[in-house]
Parts: C-alpha cells; structure tokens; sequence
C-alpha cells in the first residue's frame, strides 16, 4: 500500500513567505512520494479565532489559492475543507471518550496558548484539539505527518490514542509517524521570527511595492553604520533571507558586505527584487486563479467527496469494532 501523508493548515491568516520553506516547497515534493491529503482545518481554527469567524470565512478562500498557486494539485492530492466532512468530528467525538484529560493537560502547547491568548481559549474544544488532529489522521489511516518541532506531543498523543485503542477494539489504526521539516528560520521585518500575530510579515499576495516597501525595514548588522562599515553576514537578517531565497550571488554578497563594499540599502534592494521575482509568477497565477471562484468552490467540494469517502469507511469500521452505530 503506497504511505498515506497527512497535513493541515489552520486558515487563521494569509501565508507569508516563510509558510513558502516551512510548508508549501514541502508539500509540491510530498505529492510525488505519498497520497498526500491536505486539510484545510477550521474546526482547528475555531478553537483560537471562535470570536472572528469573518477571518476564517475569509481565509480558508485565500489559502486555497495559495496551495493552488505553488502547485498543489488537485488531481494528485486530496484538498479538502475539515468541515465538510463531519465524519471525522464522529471519530473525533469516539476517540475522546478512551482519551484521559490528563494526557490532554500535558500537551505543552495547551498551558503555552492559553498563557499567550489568554483564559477565554481554554474551553472544551481546545483541550481537545490533538484529538482532533489525531481523528484527521487516522481517518485517512495517515502514516506520515509532516510536522514542525512544535507539533510534535501532538503527534506522540495520536500514537498513545491509537494503542489505547486498537488494545481495547483490535487492530484498527496505525500509528502515524512525524516526517520532521527542515525549516529554515525565516525573520520578519522587526527581527522576530516571521509570523502573521506579530505583524513583521511579507506575504505571498501583496505588491512588489508592498513587499520593498517591507524589505527596507529590516535591521541588519547594527555594528555596520556606513554604507563602507564591514558587516556580519552571519548576524544580518537580510542575509539570512538571501540565503533561504537561494540568492545565486550569495558568496559575491557575503563577501562585499564583509569588506564594506556592498551597503545595506543596496543589500536590501537586490532582496526585494529577489523576492519579488521569486514570486512574479505565483502572484500573476493567484490572480488568475482568484477570478473563478465558482471553480474554487468546485474544487474543495470535490476534494471534500473524496475525502468523506476514506472517512466514511474509516468510522465503518471503528463502529464495527466497537460494536455501535452500523456496527450493532
Ligand atoms: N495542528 C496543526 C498546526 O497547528 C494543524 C493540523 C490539524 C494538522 N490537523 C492536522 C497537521 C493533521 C497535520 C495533520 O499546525
């Protein structure tokens, strides 16, 4: 059986370029080596953005579009909206009962949440949010889960629910393994790691004059005052973005910006270009892309039918072994 791979986005914001080497370069590869499902998860997203529901609304369209645009593939893959398939809410709903709150409280990413968002996120669904991710992947009886550093208790979770259960029902689910991405760190304009909540972000659908207008923010080396000061490459933001946009004069840049010749306004204007050439081409198919709405609708429906199929005989079966519902 060819190794089914499984992977979800929360669609609580637009992607930024560092979703570009974390995530999205990964999963075009993913395509060629496995059954590649990605999720489009929002039931996920509710349980931090229940109050902004516009936002979710919004974006699960928008991040469609960048799947679409980097070369996702709908006849490759299966892309689907979470909630579209309510099966795996049923799973869900059966895999907490045999999951105790205890494993859920030693997750790390629930006290960090609730201490960074605030108390109002600690409600019933959120403790419950890796049963959910686990009721995702077994689901699709996913083996392989492309995961960051931050995702993995999760996963060790969904491993401890899927011997609990198959000791108390028989075998039924296999336990999925993370496939640990090397993502590079990518910085946002204030200096802290590129992220949507923090507003330093370059994102994917802006203009090129947006995205210079970004680029020129960057710190880089604070020692390099004048345009001929030696830099440090090896401290400078701007460079660590050369290097993940595969710049390929970096050895000339490294090289210049070290014995003074090259100055940071310069540095900073060769990346904007680089960026914007990088992305010329995805923004024009986003554009393209973003016109026939009806057909993105399309789309996500149809990925969706596939993906409540799988589903479907999934929950058959964990009813049949439980010996409820179509298993009685
Ligand atoms: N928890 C993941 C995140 O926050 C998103 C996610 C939901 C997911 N369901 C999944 C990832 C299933 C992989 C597989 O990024």
């Amino acid at each position: 059986m060819e190794n089914i791979l499984v992977s979800g986005m929360r669609p609580t914001g637009k992607l930024h370029i560092g979703h570009i080497f974390g995530t999205l370069n990964n999963w075009v590869k993913y395509q060629n080596e496995y059954k590649c499902y990605f999720i489009i998860v929002d039931w996920h997203a509710l349980t931090t953005s229940y109050e902004k529901t516009q936002e979710i609304k919004d974006n699960i369209i928008e991040v469609l579009i960048d799947y679409l645009a980097f070369g996702i593939d709908p006849s490759k893959s299966v892309i689907y909206l979470q909630s579209l398939v309510e099966e795996v809410a049923v799973l869900h709903l059966i895999l907490s009962m045999i999951t105790p709150i205890s494993w859920l409280e030693r997750v790390p990413s629930f006290k960090d949440q609730i201490s960074q968002l605030g108390k109002e996120i600690a409600t019933y669904g959120f403790l419950g949010y890796p049963v959910l991710m686990t009721a995702d992947i077994l689901a699709f009886n996913g083996k392989v889960v492309p995961v960051g550093q931050d995702q993995i208790p999760h996963l060790e979770l969904a491993r401890e629910i899927v011997r609990r259960f198959n000791s108390l029902y028989g075998e039924t689910f296999v336990e999925p393994q993370p496939l640990l991405t090397e993502t590079p760190y990518i910085p946002g304009f204030d200096g802290r790691k590129m992220s949507k909540s923090y507003n330093n972000a370059i994102f994917i659908d802006e203009s090129e004059k947006e995205t210079e207008e970004k680029v020129r923010k960057y710190i880089t080396d604070p020692q390099k005052i004048y345009k001929n000061s030696p830099g440090r490459p090896e401290i400078c933001n701007v460079f660590t973005l050369h290097r993940a946009f595969r710049n390929e004069e970096l050895g000339d840049i490294e090289k210049d910006c070290r014995v003074g010749k090259l100055g940071c306004v310069e540095c900073k204007k060769k990346l904007a270009n680089l960026i914007n050439s990088t992305l010329r081409p995805i923004r024009e198919k986003r554009k393209e892309i973003s016109k026939d709405r009806k057909k993105l609708i399309e789309i996500i429906e149809e990925g969706s039918r596939k993906a409540q199929r799988e589903a479907r005989k999934k929950l058959d079966e964990v009813n049949y072994k439980i010996g409820i519902g179509r298993g009685v």
